[in-house]
């Protein structure tokens, strides 16, 4: 019995393994406020992947798609939609609009949707780059010739929407902007 404690008593303080182990550990010299920090450290990264996570999936954040390459040269093609762009009703309550950004205006630049409405938004440039801002929403993205960019947002609040271009797009990107008008129900409008 004695002899077997003894022959497996020293395996463990032999073990190099072990030892290294015990011997980095000591050589960190945590000391308090250096421990302290650190996971002050861990906890702003875990607060700012929550933030994400939180922003991404329940509050409903999102980077604009790519939904499409096109050629700048073809946007007056027959057939386009980005020739003659018009509000398009899809279902219910579910519309989609293409429009064109070009330099310093967006067509269309007056947009009229019933209140409740999701709208989804095809954008292209056919010249430089632009933006599109669309005050109240989450919708705001860059807008690149050559690449049609896509965003939907649901109105339940009647009111109008200013969109605006906020990238810079030269001498007179300041005048670049229109509005979606939420309308409210013809009853609800007479009762105001
Ligand atoms: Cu278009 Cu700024």
């Amino acid at each position: 019995m004695s002899e077997q404690h003894s022959e497996s008593t020293p395996t463990p303080a032999h073990d190099a393994g072990n030892d290294d182990a015990v011997v980095t550990a000591e050589a960190l010299h945590v000391d308090r406020f250096e421990g302290a920090w650190i996971r002050v450290s861990v906890l702003v990264l875990v607060v700012f992947l929550v933030a994400v996570i939180v922003a991404g999936f329940a509050a409903g954040f999102q980077l604009p798609g790519q939904y499409a390459r096109i050629d700048p040269a073809t946007l007056y093609d027959p057939g386009s939609p980005f020739a003659d762009p018009v509000l398009r009703e899809l279902a219910p309550g579910r519309y989609e609009v293409y429009i064109r950004a070009q330099i310093w205006s967006f067509i269309p630049n007056e947009i009229h949707v019933p209140v409740g409405s999701s709208v989804t938004f095809y954008l292209t440039s056919q010249d430089v780059q632009h933006g599109f801002k669309l005050e109240r929403t989450n919708v705001n993205m860059m807008v690149l010739p050559g690449q049609v960019s896509t965003l939907t947002a649901k109105f339940d609040e009647p009111g109008t929407y200013n969109f605006i271009c906020h990238e810079y797009c030269g001498q007179l990107h300041h005048t670049m902007y229109g509005k979606l008008i939420v309308e409210a129900p013809a009853e609800q409008a007479n009762q105001q």
